[in-house]
């Protein structure tokens, strides 16, 4: 019998354990799913990324010895350095260590998927004649508009910033969505000025040279988004292997007793009972728009569990902060009128609370964790995004999923950058009619996330899309060894 073959498939996530964690988990799964590939995880560490070591130290204790970890040590490294400078002072360490393995004769380089960020590295693959492969962190329709922003930029002559300024009733048409999309909830990525725009469309316009694209979501939820990429034959092909999650949250052990003592609340709250208001990592309110939120709660009736946090200044980067004393930013008296049926907290759990019985609404900032969370968790979301690409997030549920609530779909606020800002203060009548139509135990966008939430379990078991996509992957790895 012919020896097994078996290929080595080489991953380069983006700095910061934001963009290592989700690349350790396909790897887990990858292996998971076939004994013929192993993998190397290339890790690039800005000089001010602190909290990396201590992940790398628990992954090099932890690990299967099929995945290794090679820290990429940079040329030069200056500390203001650009991100695409910072990447590409890396090249010689890659070359050198791709070029020993293969020299090795124990390897043969199956692939090398590269983050959203590092297409720089096609270069060091095309050299050695290894195929490339993007991850992309986000879901089909998100990917799509990409593609398309890109293709209006570069086939069509489009400046798409300019969509920035464009009137409030201007649409698009995007193969990956079913409705025409607003600019008004594009990305802001795609709208700055100051070159952001630019070099996130060179990245895009350089996933068009991959071999496949790994994307996180499952074909069940974009199931149009993922037809038309598959009907584009400019755009390689997508491997849906989603929902890949993060169960766990950020932060480790710091906080446990204050961990269980929120479940210890919400152990003994009726079920779906409880609205649970969480604004992600970067999200933060003060003001006049907290009093807005807390009338809003306080008007619907409803039990509520707040995650309210404190902007940093715009001109400090940063990211929010939890409050020294809430009483100070509350309305008067708001704690102890409420606080039988509901708790406002700082950072909070996003994972483990969404998953517990008494939360039955989540008005969420819906960065596509947060929105996968809710779907694995069958908790229907009250819309409320703040930055990034969480706008058309926001509308891909509301819109084309209608699995969601809008409180507000094309807010923009950022607590560390003053990007396009459009941020009047949401009423607390808006807010509060979101909570009471999220809350509605009968409602259609309860109804339709439930039935997700079915099929997102059962989309990564055997036979699932998420695991025949995983499978096509794999497949399209071995097939490069040959
Ligand atoms: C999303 O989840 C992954 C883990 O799957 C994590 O590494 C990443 O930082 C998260 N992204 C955001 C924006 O929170
Ligand atoms: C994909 O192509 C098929 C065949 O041409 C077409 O019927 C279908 O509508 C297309 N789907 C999308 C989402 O573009």
């Amino acid at each position: 019998m012919a020896e097994p073959r078996k290929a080595e498939l080489v991953f380069i996530p983006a700095a910061g354990v934001g963009h290592l964690v989700p690349v350790v988990e396909i790897a887990k799964l990858l292996i998971t799913q076939t004994n013929h590939i192993s993998i190397t995880i290339l890790i690039m560490t800005r000089p001010s990324d602190t909290n990396i070591l201590s992940y790398k130290k628990s992954l090099r204790e932890s690990s299967d010895p099929r995945i290794k970890y090679i820290d990429l040590k940079p040329e030069q490294s200056e500390p203001n350095q650009p991100f695409s400078e910072f990447v590409d002072s890396h090249k010689p360490h890659a070359r050198e260590v791709l070029s020993g393995m293969i020299n090795s004769g124990i390897f043969k380089l199956g692939g090398m998927v590269m983050d959203m960020f590092c297409t720089i590295m096609f270069d060091v693959a095309n050299e050695f004649g290894i195929p490339s492969y993007v991850f992309f962190p986000s879901g089909a329709s998100m990917l799509g508009l990409s593609f398309h922003m890109q293709s209006l930029r570069d086939d069509h002559n489009v400046d798409v910033t300019d969509f920035k300024v464009s009137d409030e009733s201007t649409t698009l048409d995007v193969p990956t969505y079913i409705n025409p999309v607003p600019t008004k909830v594009l990305p802001s990525i795609f709208l700055d000025k100051e070159g952001r725009s630019k070099m996130f469309l060179d990245q895009v316009k350089r996933y068009r040279e991959a071999k496949g694209i790994i994307i996180n979501t499952f074909k069940e939820m974009e199931t149009h988004a993922i037809e038309a990429l598959s009907n584009d034959s400019n755009i390689p092909p997508v491997y849906a292997i989603g929902p890949l999650l993060n169960l766990k949250g950020g932060k480790v052990n710091k906080q446990q007793e204050e961990d269980e003592s929120i479940m210890k609340w919400l152990d003994v709250q009726p079920e779906s009972s409880v609205v649970f208001l969480c604004f992600g990592s970067g999200g933060a309110f003060d003001g006049e728009q907290v009093n807005e939120i807390a009338y809003a709660l306080e008007r619907s009736g409803y039990r509520f569990f707040w995650s309210l946090r404190k902007p940093t200044p715009s001109n400090n980067f940063g990211y929010p902060e939890d409050y020294e004393n809430l009483e100070e930013v509350l309305p008067e008296g708001f704690l102890q009128r409420n606080s039988d049926v509901g708790k406002v907290i700082g950072w909070a759990p996003q994972a483990a609370i969404l998953a517990h019985p008494a939360v039955g609404g989540f008005v969420s900032h819906c960065g596509w964790n947060s929105t996968l969370e809710s779907v694995w968790c069958g908790v229907p979301v009250a819309t409320w995004p703040l930055y990034a690409e969480q706008q058309v997030n926001a509308f891909l549920l509301v819109k084309e999923l209608e699995m969601a609530v809008e409180i507000k779909m094309d807010y923009r606020k950022h607590t560390w950058q003053t990007l396009n800002l459009n941020c009047e203060d949401v009423s607390a009548d808006v807010i509060e009619k979101g909570i009471r139509v999220v809350m509605d135990p009968d409602s259609e966008v309860r109804k339709k996330v439930k039935e997700m939430q079915e099929k997102s379990h059962s989309v990564p078991k055997e036979g699932g899309s998420s695991y025949s996509s995983m499978r096509s992957f794999i497949d399209d790895v071995m097939s490069n060894v040959i």
